[in-house]
């Protein structure tokens, strides 16, 4: 039966970018350590396309926000690129060009009466500071990374109110130490990862303290990618899988971010593996004391797994207490080979509201890459994203079912706004509102853009409720 799915009011409809994937290298003074990746391997690019002016959002900022606004959105997140906005990477000193670009953005996306959430690192850490002294894995660069916190809040804390300090940290972690999808590219790097693990909920913590030290009238929190651990059976080896998965992936950053501890299940195995982190009271105590005002929370895909099978690894890995599980059956996005399964988002939104004390939290992130958008391109230049349309009121509506029974949700961005560089993926899957032309950056607005000003408009949309199911 259709009905009308009806949102809070105020909610925030929107979606996410980041620095380094819409406005590329385009006048920095540092590299970041992807912008090194593509100098030196370019042939780890999908097509050997880079992030130099990326969707070029340096230049067209105003634009862009004029077409947010156009379809509806009230509020988009971004990030300060570290490598654009300090000068000296050792004291935090700023450079005037990085904040003068940072003002002009924030004045703009006012003007169109859009909320900024401002997020602090998004996998962009200077290739500098990895080289001198190996990145995440040092508690030098924890430092260097509340100077800059300090030096953004100093600059622009009166400006935005909803401040994020990392976008998916675990992804550092895995993909640069774990499983090599993104530079350093190292496998099997258990024990760095573990202490990068701290170090980054140490950064976090610090950037935090940082803010809380200035007064300033706004909110801070974290951006956390929390993918539900779903064990193949109910067998005891399968559910023992599942509980380590969600300790590791996802509690690992929850936790701390939310009640400023770790889970004891986790430290107990890390201690009794001889892997656990360097820490000292002080440390802990800052993790404690710093806590975060609300989550936001970035979905696309259930992680599932299974007891383990034989660990290949050389040196401690995660994979000794899980093995992912192909479910037979499941349902692909096959452009990026990922599970769609809306009902995830139900389940994350359960798990905050009864584990985390129902914390204000929103969707930071959720969306569907395709690639080859091109065929679905009509005559009068409209991309028919019909797909991507039910693929958002599916999750919407698993979504407000758990609105419905008291989550504390106030708000849902997509990825993305316009299409956007996706790292080493680069343009091959689009996941935007928006189109771009990357031969002359010219911007259209999808069927799912008017679909979007839709559902903002009317805080909802009509669906047929019969078909949530999982
Ligand atoms: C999230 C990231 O993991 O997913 C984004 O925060 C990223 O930076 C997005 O672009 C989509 O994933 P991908 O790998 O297709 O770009």
């Amino acid at each position: 039966m259709k009905e009308k799915i009806q949102f809070p009011k105020d909610f925030w409809w929107g979606a996410a970018t980041s620095g380094p994937q819409s406005e590329g290298w385009y006048g920095k003074r540092h590299e970041n350590v992807m912008d090194y990746w593509y100098r030196a391997q370019r042939n780890d690019f999908f097509n050997g396309v880079g992030p130099d002016v990326a969707s070029d959002f340096y230049h067209k900022y105003k634009d862009d926000f004029a077409m947010c606004r156009q379809i509806g959105m009230n509020s988009f997140r971004t990030s300060i690129q570290w490598t654009r906005l300090i000068k000296d990477l050792e004291t935090g000193e700023p450079d005037p060009e990085g904040v003068q670009f940072y003002k002009d953005v924030i004045a703009e996306a006012k003007k169109n009466g859009i909320i900024l959430v401002m997020n602090l690192h998004h996998f962009d850490m200077p290739i500098e500071l990895l080289q001198k002294y190996g990145g995440w894995e040092s508690k030098h660069v924890v430092e260097l990374f509340a100077k800059f916190a300090k030096t953004a809040f100093e600059a622009f804390g009166n400006d935005i109110e909803y401040w994020t300090t990392f976008n998916e940290p675990m992804v550092i972690p895995e993909a640069g130490y774990l499983y090599g999808f993104h530079y350093p590219k190292l496998v099997g790097k258990g024990k760095e990862a573990v202490q990068i693990i701290f170090n980054i909920n140490l950064a976090s913590a610090m950037a935090i303290q940082e803010y809380r030290k200035m007064h300033l009238n706004g909110e801070i929190g974290i951006i956390l990618n929390l993918t539900p651990a779903y064990p193949r059976s109910d067998s005891k080896e399968d559910l023992d899988a599942a509980a380590f998965a969600d300790d590791f992936f996802n509690r690992s950053f929850l936790d701390p971010a939310v009640f400023g501890t770790f889970p004891k299940t986790l430290i107990e195995i890390l201690k009794k593996d001889n892997v656990l982190w360097e820490s000292d009271e002080k440390e802990l105590e800052i993790i404690k004391n710093n806590t975060v005002d609300f989550i936001g929370v970035n979905y696309y895909h259930p992680k599932r797994v299974k007891a383990p099978e034989a660990d290949h690894f050389e040196n401690w890995m995660p994979d000794r207490y899980f093995s992912d599980y192909d479910m037979p059956g499941k349902r692909m996005n096959p452009y990026r080979g990922w599970e769609i399964f809306p009902k995830a988002i139900y389940d994350i939104a359960k798990n905050v509201q009864d584990n985390y004390g129902n914390i204000k939290w929103f969707i930071s992130e959720n969306g569907m890459g395709v690639e080859g958008e091109e065929k679905y391109r009509k005559e009068n230049g409209e991309i028919e994203d019909d797909y991507r349309i039910e693929f958002y009121e599916e999750h919407l509506a698993w979504l407000n079912k758990a609105i419905q029974e008291g989550s504390n949700c106030f708000g849902y961005h997509a990825w993305t706004p316009f299409d956007c560089w996706s790292w080493n993926n680069a343009y091959k899957n689009r996941y935007g509102f928006i189109a771009i032309d990357l031969n002359d950056q010219k911007r259209t607005i999808k069927k799912s853009g008017y679909w979007l000003k839709d559902v903002a408009d009317n805080n909802g949309y009509e669906y047929d409720t019969d078909s949530i199911k999982e």
